[in-house]
């Protein structure tokens, strides 16, 4: 995966000043990384480009996958960072997916009460969310992301040829978000998206991803703390989304899935309410599954128990309603704050 040419970096402005997001080759990054800062990945990423990013650099390995964003493995780097004499100039470089970001990013947040980091996001979907935005978190038992900070990164690093060794299956996990921005935002950018396999093109891929980078900036700057229901946008798909990805006990489909078939089912309940266009179910489920993302549930998996768990998922005072953010038509999306359970229950089920 060769870039031609890079894209160009976007600057996001929040309460500490600019974040820039820059997108370079890997050999760049190497020597643009600061000399003696602190690396923290996980042991696929190290294996896949550790020595060509990190080099020598003082590197800590954690293990892959979610499990990997608790509080022992706050404790794990903060106190690897005290040993290894880390002071409050120190640069923590947080090189690998969501789950490296989000854990050394909330890690940079507390360590002397928060030093400056920089994010190297090397999944799609680190590099199109993940890595923007200055949310970072850790899981606990009771729930995801309940431990948390905004803390911006100095700067985002994105080699899109990182993503040459990601596996397929991750790969389209990031294109859900992708397709998520388009829906929910951006008709052209769905464009670009739906002319056939995306995953080695080097030409439309770094364009597609700095795309979908300045979609998320734009939301954030207009809501830098999720005050303001502005970020809600961006959460098409994830209403439902996340009661199939807690359905499934986290392990049976990747975030990206989740949201594959929570698009589809919150655009039928949008036709239902009479919110979406007819005919965006149909169009929505067309292009995920020529993504190769699932949209439908699996059997077994009915509408009442995903009832139960999204009214279990936060945010939420109401017994009878949730606040969703649906499609008016693919392209545009709007919040609608009182969607009745009554409904929702019977779209659900129906499928
Ligand atoms: N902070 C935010 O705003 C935000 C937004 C969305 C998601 N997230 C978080 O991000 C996490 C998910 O991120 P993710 O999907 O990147 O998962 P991940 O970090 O677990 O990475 C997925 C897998 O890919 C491997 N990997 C990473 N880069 C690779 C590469 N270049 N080549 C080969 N293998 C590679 C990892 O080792 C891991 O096994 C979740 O914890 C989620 O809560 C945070
Ligand atoms: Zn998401």
């Amino acid at each position: 995966l060769r870039v031609n040419r890079e894209p160009d970096p976007i600057d996001i402005r929040h309460r500490d000043g600019v974040t820039r997001v820059r997108f370079c080759d890997v050999q760049r990054l190497r020597s643009e990384l600061p000399a003696d800062a602190f690396v923290i990945t996980d042991s696929k990423v190290r294996e896949a480009w550790g020595e060509q990013i990190a080099g020598t650099r003082r590197t800590l390995v954690l293990e892959p996958g979610e499990e990997t964003k608790c509080f022992g493995s706050l404790e794990l780097v903060c106190r690897w960072l005290a040993q290894n004499d880390a002071i409050r100039s120190s640069v923590l470089v947080a090189l690998g997916g969501g789950v490296i970001g989000d854990l050394a990013g909330f890690a940079a947040a507390t360590y002397m009460r928060g030093i400056a980091w920089i994010q190297v996001p090397t999944t799609l979907l680190a590099q199109i969310d993940a890595a923007i935005g200055g949310k970072v978190a850790i899981d606990l038992p009771e729930g995801k992301n309940l431990a948390g900070a905004f803390w911006q990164p100095q700067c985002v690093w994105i080699a899109v040829e990182t993503l040459r060794t990601l596996p397929t299956r991750q790969f389209r996990n990031g294109l859900a978000e992708a397709f998520k921005y388009a829906f929910a935002l951006d008709p052209g950018l769905l464009n670009d998206l739906q002319r056939g396999d995306l995953s080695w093109d080097a030409e439309r891929l770094p364009r597609i991803i700095r795309d979908c980078v300045d979609l998320k900036r734009r939301t954030v700057e207009e809501d830098e703390f999720d005050r303001f229901g502005k970020r809600a946008v961006l959460n098409f798909g994830h209403t439902v989304g996340h009661a199939v990805e807690a359905a499934g006990g986290y392990g049976e489909f990747l975030h990206g899935e989740a949201i594959s078939i929570g698009m589809r089912l919150e655009a039928r309940i949008g036709e239902a309410l009479g919110v979406t266009e007819p005919g965006t179910e149909e169009r929505v489920a067309r292009l995920l599954s020529a993504a190769g993302l699932p949209v439908r549930l699996p059997r077994g998996l009915g509408g009442s128990q995903l009832m139960d768990l999204m009214r279990r998922d936060k945010k939420t005072a109401r017994t009878d309603a949730i606040a969703m953010s649906l499609l008016s038509r693919i392209g545009e999306c709007k919040l609608v704050p009182d969607v009745p359970y009554e409904i929702l229950a019977k779209e659900l089920e129906a499928r």
